[in-house]
């Protein structure tokens, strides 16, 4: 599709960028003085309780630094300033799976914040610096935790609630998490589920650092109690006062840790900044999302990933915006849920993945038409490239041809959008992520650092530093500048290498290709192949596995498993094999890493070193002619004996 979708302007009432002239101005004020433009930013946008005396050091690269010498409080930014203007106008409204209603204005958040940071404070002793787990439904206590946590200072790490025990476990410990924040359990598609018994479990072996877990009820089931450990929270904060001195700080000071799936190894903790993180948050909302005072704003992601940190809780927040929390699924009861909610909400902004657009299209096509969505100015899409039939339907059917559609690019490491339309100025071709933000010096390039040419596939690199951008790995500063500054330079310093392939046409419009190293996107969320390999290689059976990301109708990506068995006894126990692999997975890391498929085969294809050529093997499963030289593996027949076992599956 080349068609070019042209912003309605008449949607749009004085928009902060209101056409390509003013996008290309500020790119050049950008381009002109960097620093001196972000430092004119931050001195706007954040109330500083100290100003800052230096706006970037580069010192210590990729060690970046922003805003130094200033002091903040990244809950007041998001809460407590806002009481001058918006004490009444409503901050959260959440929708619960069983139909609860609840609305938190400015003021009443601005208390229940207080309130949760005194009892972190007084009752578990949570300082600046502490880290706490959040393992969290969605609902509104997951945010006013997070909000909690900043205003202490203390670093929040928020899992989310789908990872089973043992992937809880795992960054409980990495983070050395003091406090664990949970909740009973919580509803989905009408029926409760249990979230406490598997912080029970995670807490079973090696977690020694958490010395409380505060529980808060939500759908009241039966759970264990272990006295001395465990605190309910809606009993004790209702004894905490409502005032709560702020805690100043840095402007680098750790906001929070997310973490994420790499190419190899476990999952590694993102470590995010308070002022950069922050300053970007908020202006991402206000340039992509153009939010008016009274919009009613609305993300459909989960506050376990990072969409749902910076555009649930952190930017609309910090924008002063409305911002809706969903705690169900966007098919229950029917898949006209989102669209009653749109109509009933006055929806102004709906942000979604990719993933849940296929869904909704394909269950509900006609479901849109029962509603009115005339409130809607801005559709957002984020997590994967969004595929031509997808977008047609979120344009036509959704946006009833004059929504701007936001295709927003960016990663848990970048904090906030990094590619995106403007929505009153960008002209957009469908499946085009666009053009960089002002203020992100994005650039295709080949591995060696020469620019890719127009119409040929690159690696995104983002090659200036920018506030939100990652500060390190937590407890990894080495895997960190490993993973994201290697071989790819500009002016001889390395650059921030997203891991993503792109490519650039003649107009300049950039389009992401996806993952080029071995993460698999499921559903646009982040799987990594060596996490879900580990997992499989526990079953006893299992010799050998190579796990490829292969194409789904609805997930974007599946995960697709190789598996070499050590017996092999015939189809029957492969099927129960298939079977207990798949149990494995979901209790080391959660059912979002089940296998859709397997196939199980003599040999993986390798080089004579050992190594898997796992680009066979995505190419196989895809049906893909192999085009690469397989000369050079051990035993080169391998290629065609796998490619016969997936035609008689097939
Ligand atoms: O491959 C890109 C894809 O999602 C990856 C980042 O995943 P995660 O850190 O979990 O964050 C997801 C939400 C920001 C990227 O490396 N991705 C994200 N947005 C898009 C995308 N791919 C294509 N188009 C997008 N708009």
């Amino acid at each position: 599709m080349s068609e070019i979708y042209y912003p309605k302007k008449e949607m749009f009432t004085d928009p902060l960028i209101k056409n390509m002239c003013e996008y290309n101005d500020l790119v050049e004020e950008f381009e002109k003085d960097y620093e001196g433009t972000w430092g004119k930013y931050a001195q706007e946008k954040i109330d500083w309780f100290k100003p800052f005396d230096r706006v970037l050091n580069e010192d210590d690269a990729p060690f970046y630094k922003w805003f130094e010498g200033g002091e903040l409080n990244v809950a007041y930014q998001c809460v407590g300033r806002h009481l001058k203007t918006k004490k009444n106008k409503a901050a959260i409204i959440f929708e619960g799976d069983n139909g609860d209603q609840r609305t938190l204005t400015y003021r009443e958040l601005y208390y229940e914040v207080n309130r949760t940071a005194n009892l972190f404070r007084n009752k578990f002793n949570i300082k600046k610096g502490d880290r706490v787990v959040l393992y969290m439904p969605m609902i509104p206590e997951a945010a006013i935790s997070m909000l909690a946590c900043a205003k202490l200072g203390a670093i929040h790490s928020v899992v989310f609630g789908g990872f089973s025990a043992e992937a809880l476990r795992d960054r409980i410990i990495d983070a050395e998490a003091k406090l664990v924040v949970t909740a009973d359990g919580a509803f989905r598609k009408g029926k409760p589920y249990m979230l406490k018994p598997v912080v029970d479990e995670a807490l079973e072996e090696g977690c020694d650092c958490v010395e409380a877990v505060c529980v808060v009820e939500r759908n009241g089931e039966d759970i264990h109690w272990e006295a001395g450990r465990d605190y309910a929270y809606n009993e004790l904060v209702e004894n905490e006062s409502v005032q709560c001195e702020p805690e100043m700080v840095d402007s680098e000071h750790p906001l929070f840790l997310l973490y994420t799936s790499g190419s190899t190894g476990k999952p590694k903790g993102v470590q995010h900044s308070s002022a950069g993180y922050i300053l970007w948050a908020q202006m991402t909302m206000e340039w992509v999302f153009d939010i008016k005072d009274n919009d009613t704003y609305w993300c459909t992601a989960d506050v376990g990933w990072i969409t749902g940190h910076t555009y649930i809780v952190y930017g609309p927040l910090a924008a002063g915006a409305t911002t809706v929390m969903f705690e169900g699924v966007p098919t229950f009861p029917d898949a006209g849920r989102c669209w009653k909610m749109v109509e009933e909400y006055q929806i102004n902004q709906f942000y979604t993945a990719p993933t849940a657009i296929r869904l909704l299209h394909k269950m509900g096509v006609d479901e849109p038409a029962k509603y009115d969505l005339s409130s809607l100015r801005i559709l957002g899409t984020v997590g994967e490239p969004i595929d031509p039939a997808a977008w047609k339907w979120y344009y036509e059917a959704v946006g009833n041809s004059n929504c701007s559609i936001v295709d927003t690019y960016w990663q848990t490491e970048t904090g906030g959008h990094m590619i995106s339309p403007l929505p009153a100025a960008t002209p957009i071709k469908p499946g085009c992520a666009t053009f960089p933000l002002p203020g992100i010096v994005a650039e295709i390039m080949e591995e060696d650092g020469t620019p890719t040419p127009v119409g040929e596939k690159g690696f995104m690199c983002i090659t200036k530093p920018w506030p939100s951008m990652i500060r390190t790995i937590w407890n990894d500063p080495e895997r960190f500048v490993k993973s994201y500054f290697g071989d790819c330079k500009k002016d001889g310093k390395a650059v921030y290498f997203t891991g993503d392939g792109a490519m650039m046409d003649e107009d300049g419009y950039i389009t992401i290709t996806g993952r080029t190293d071995d993460v698999i996107n499921v559903s646009g969320h982040r799987m990594g192949t060596a996490e879900v390999e580990a997992a499989v290689k526990k079953h006893d059976n299992v010799a050998a596995v190579a796990v490829v990301g292969k194409p789904h109708e609805i997930k974007g990506e599946g995960i697709f498993a190789y598996i070499v068995l050590k017996d092999d006894e015939g189809v029957a126990d492969e099927l129960e094999t298939m079977k207990e692999i798949n149990t494995i997975i979901k209790s080391e890391i959660g059912a979002i890493a089940l296998c859709d498929d397997m196939a199980f085969v003599p040999d993986l294809p390798k080089t004579r070193s050992g190594k898997i050529m796992r680009r066979i093997l995505r190419s196989l499963v895809k049906g893909e002619a192999i085009t690469q030289d397989t000369s050079t593996l051990e035993d080169p027949s391998i290629v065609g004996i796998i490619e016969d076992i997936l035609k008689k599956e097939c």
